[in-house]
């Protein structure tokens, strides 16, 4: 790996550390680098007042007849029954259980419990007018350790929230594969050994074989990328390795896994659409000089062309595997026609963009906006915008769906026990806009998904941000709309702001 990338992906582990250590002591909009930002308030969670006029004016701004407005969740961060009607362990069950690894020593053991309260949480998806559900089916569930005989009693969940969906007129769309490998393939090699692709194909047959009938969308892997970074490099996701020369190895085992799932579906006669969840962060030089291009560029093809070349140009960007280099892992990984497998013509792009990166001369990267609650997370809705209309422009005219956007607040119940997330509203009434804005440029992006319907377990984070449109009181699990989620239902009645 060249001295450029590690020297970058050191900073940013730092960096992110640093951050994390700043987000726990409250100092969240606090930045490293020394750019930017003052604090959270600005265009976080607690906008300014005039922002937050209640009821919002109609702007006028119409989306297309049909556009499909949703939210998104996921397998283990909401259902709970972790040990529940024969499903096996995943690497995050593992990884939540290790000490230290999340904050306060949460597990999604319990979650939002939607295992058994999905017919409340259908009913609240009815009440808010959805007319697109994204979720996760969690491997674990359909093969306890990832491969044969399917489980059918896991089959038969999946059954039962699909049926509840088409009773209330919401669309399904499924996720294999967002993040929770079967911990027994984890033993085997996880993603580093080449043989879990195959496995994930196997098990996608199962589901699609089980489910199809029943599931307009389906998504391969979500966010490959946050596997290899956050899972193989910092560490702070499952199954937590800093790695770096495996990471990418990972990160070609995961495009292939989507290929062979693409080749599954076709195979299996099942008819509906399929295409990857990618979270792309549009990259921009942090000043004006001709090395922050140059960075910049490098940092693009890591971030978003590594992703997005392999499946829609069927080849890995050159920039990326010079810098990786002739000896890495991952260039002596990939064999022969691996690529045509990942570029398996697909029916769709869904995109996830929370954040901006800016990237300086040699390679680190700065704040420039102010955060969210999530360090990471860069307020910047133009950057909505600017990746809808690159991906259009650079990858042609693909449906593309995004299925994830939104951010955590600190929503805590008011004396009336409402829930009063304006700068939730604020937030999302301003990516609508970009998202409009970039459909007026002609993207023909079909449907958006807030992340998240539901508060829920956040990963490293636990139960501590809060992203849904609904709140969840983990004691009792009583469901709250927050206003966000009042809010959301009128963007839905008028199909647009
Ligand atoms: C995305 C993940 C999703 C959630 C949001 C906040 O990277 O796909 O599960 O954690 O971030």
């Amino acid at each position: 790996m060249s001295l450029l990338t590690r020297r970058r992906l050191l900073r940013r582990a730092a960096l992110s550390a640093t951050a994390a250590g700043a987000a726990r002591t409250g100092l969240a909009g606090a930045t490293a680098a020394g750019i930017a930002t003052s604090t959270v308030a600005l265009g976080g969670c607690d906008s300014p007042p005039e922002r937050t006029t209640d009821p919002e004016p109609d702007r006028g701004l119409r989306f297309p007849d049909g556009f499909a407005w949703g939210a998104a969740t996921s397998a283990y961060q909401i259902e709970g029954a972790a040990k529940e009607d024969g499903r096996g362990e995943s690497v995050w069950d593992t990884f939540s259980h290790t000490p230290g690894r999340i904050r306060n020593g949460d597990t999604g053991d319990v979650a939002a419990d939607h295992y058994h309260r999905y017919a409340q949480d259908l009913d609240l998806m009815r009440e808010l007018g959805l007319r697109s559900y994204r979720f996760s089916i969690s491997w674990p569930r359909i093969q306890a350790d990832g491969s044969g005989r399917p489980n059918q009693r896991g089959l038969d969940f999946y059954r039962r929230l699909l049926d509840g969906l088409h009773e209330r007129g919401i669309a399904p769309m499924a996720t294999l594969f967002h993040w929770d490998l079967p911990q027994a393939l984890q033993d085997a090699g996880g993603w580093e050994n080449r043989d879990t692709a195959e496995r994930f194909a196997e098990y996608a047959d199962v589901v699609f074989r089980a489910l199809g009938d029943r599931v307009p969308v389906w998504l391969t892997v979500n966010e490959p990328k946050t596997v290899v970074q956050n899972g193989y490099i910092w560490g702070h996701h499952a199954p937590g390795f800093q790695d770096e020369d495996a990471a990418y190895l990972v990160a070609h085992h995961l495009q292939l896994a989507h290929g062979l799932a693409v080749q599954a579906l076709r195979a299996s006669g099942v008819t509906g659409r399929i295409g990857p969840a990618l979270n792309l962060h549009p990259c921009y030089p942090a000043d004006d000089s001709a090395e922050s291009a140059t960075a910049t560029r490098l940092h693009d093809g890591y971030e978003n062309r590594l992703y997005l070349d392999s499946i829609f140009k069927g080849a890995y960007p050159q920039d990326v595997l010079d810098d990786l280099g002739p000896d890495s892992r991952m260039v002596r990984g990939v064999r022969d026609g691996d690529l045509k497998i990942i570029s398996s013509p697909v029916d769709l792009l869904a995109v996830q963009y929370y954040t901006p990166i800016y990237v300086t001369g040699d390679g680190d990267t700065v704040r420039k906006w102010p955060t969210s609650e999530a360090e990471w997370q860069q307020i910047y809705p133009e950057g909505m915008y600017d990746i809808l209309t690159r991906v259009t422009r650079d990858y042609g005219r693909v449906p593309i769906t995004i299925t994830e956007n939104g951010l955590p607040c600190p929503d805590v119940p008011g004396a009336d026990g409402n829930i009063d997330d304006a700068g939730r509203v604020t937030f999302l009434r301003d990516h609508f806009a970009a998202a409009h804005r970039a459909i007026g440029d002609g993207v023909p992006l079909e449907s958006y998904h807030v992340w998240s319907l539901l508060d829920n377990f956040e990963w490293a984070e636990g139960y501590e941000q809060r992203w849904g449109l609904v709140y969840v009181d983990y004691a009792s699990q009583r469901r709250v709309l927050k206003r966000s989620a009042h809010w959301y239902r009128d963007v839905i009645r008028r199909n647009g702001l």
